[in-house]
């Protein structure tokens, strides 16, 4: 497999406050999040710099955000005159997106481009986009016929979380812990949809949504867009003195069908991912400062320390107990509130991910801030039908 280090940068990232967005609409929120992006570029960027774009968007015709195609971009943005791809692959459509553009610089064939990723999630009740009207199928979950049959999101995870507890010995509290950290954390981002900690006590009495999952558990349903610009590496100082890199970047993949995996404590997409992107950029998980982790539920961000190789199998409870994934820990895992403070507006959510490991590198962060000591850090979206589909970045603030 080759690299991409040496060859990439991102110097520009904007986005916009993920919340219930009945306010804007979904060209709004594109342009919104754009225009933050291009102004976020320290010598000053024009529309007409970009050569081509990579438009993440799950769930366009189902959800009726009438973005099939990559051209709604287009009149997003205002430039027709550039290729614009979109990309629709899973909850990981925002990392594959910034992948697809990250090669696209790679390969030589463009200087600078664009990803984007906007999703409008609440227009239509939770129930009824995720897994179709009455649960009959249709929402974005509908391909996939345990979804058919009424499951959803908090259903699936529970059969996860069940097994977790019962081979790794992780409870309830646990989970909750998990929901504290990242509510603590986003309280101190202002592109959060919650922006509000929440104690241990009020996350455990939560609702119940699908044992031993609740309300506090799930990440809420979200609108939301986000957008960054790559350029290759050795034209990113003509855009600002401080670029971060793109050191790896890979997607794993694995079956979309439940009855065909063999175990419950571990996303093998996530695993095989993890594989890819360490081998690519040439580090371990030791050399990482922070992650932003897809934290869909709280006990799948359990899953992935595990998975990615940030610490042993079945001890990932145990460490989030000693606070070692803690903004001020050992390993900061979702500086920003991951998607537990963010919501999930699902292309959206992996994009964003790269601007916050932007900021973060940049030293940008402000009450979120974590200590940087190599300056490298890692951002991961995972999911689909069968928790089948995940996309990973490393970046660094050194060529
Ligand atoms: N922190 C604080 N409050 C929260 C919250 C959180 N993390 N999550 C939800 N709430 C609040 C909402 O603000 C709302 O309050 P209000 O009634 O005062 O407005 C209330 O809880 C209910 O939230 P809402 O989003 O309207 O609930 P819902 O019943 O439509 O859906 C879930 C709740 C958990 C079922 C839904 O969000 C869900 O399915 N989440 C998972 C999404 C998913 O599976 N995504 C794919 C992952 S790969």
């Amino acid at each position: 497999m080759g690299g991409l280090r040496g060859k990439v940068a991102v110097v520009g990232v904007g986005m916009i406050r993920f919340g219930e967005l009945f306010d804007k609409s979904f060209t709004d929120q594109m342009q919104e999040a754009y225009l933050n992006c291009i102004n976020s570029v320290d010598k000053g960027f024009e529309t007409k710099m970009l050569d081509a774009a990579w438009f993440g968007q799950w769930s366009g015709g189902i959800l009726g955000q009438g973005a099939q195609a990559g051209s709604p971009l287009a009149s997003g943005i205002g430039n027709m005159h550039i290729p614009i791809t979109r990309v629709e692959n899973g909850c990981a459509s925002g990392q594959d997106a910034v992948r697809n553009a990250a090669i696209g610089v790679a390969s030589g064939l463009y200087d600078v481009v664009l990803a984007l990723g906007c999703e409008k999630m609440r227009d239509k009740p939770s129930v009824e986009s995720l897994i179709g009207v009455g649960g009959g199928g249709g929402g974005i979950l509908g391909y996939h016929p345990s979804w058919m049959l009424g499951m959803g999101g908090p259903s699936m995870q529970a059969l996860y979380a069940t097994r977790q507890m019962y081979e790794h010995g992780v409870t309830q509290e646990d989970f909750s812990r998990v929901a504290v950290k990242n509510h603590y954390n986003g309280a101190r981002c202002p592109y959060a949809h919650f922006q509000k900690e929440i104690t241990l006590e009020r996350a455990k009495a939560a609702p119940p949504v699908c044992w031993p999952l609740n309300l506090m558990d799930c990440c809420p349903q979200t609108d939301g867009a986000a957008a960054v610009i790559l350029c290759k590496a050795e034209i990113a100082k003509n855009f600002t003195d401080k670029p971060v890199y793109v050191w790896g970047s890979h997607l794993g993949i694995d079956h979309a069908n439940y009855w065909d995996k063999k175990q419950f404590v571990s996303i093998l997409s996530t695993v095989r991912a993890a594989k890819g992107v360490f081998e690519m950029a040439g580090i371990t998980p030791q050399d990482l400062d922070f992650a932003e982790v897809h934290d869909c539920f709280t006990n799948i961000e359990l899953m992935h320390y595990q998975d990615m190789g940030f610490c042993e199998m079945g001890k990932g409870h145990l460490l989030l107990r000693e606070g070692y994934w803690n903004m001020d820990g050992t390993l900061p895992v979702n500086p920003s509130g991951g998607l537990k403070a963010h919501g999930h507006p699902i292309a959206a959510t992996g994009v964003g991910q790269i601007c916050e490991a932007f900021w973060q590198l940049r030293e940008e962060a402000g009450a979120r801030q974590v200590k940087l000591n190599k300056g490298l850090g890692l951002t991961h979206n995972s999911g689909g039908p069968g928790f089948g589909t995940a996309g990973m970045h490393i970046l660094s603030r050194e060529l």
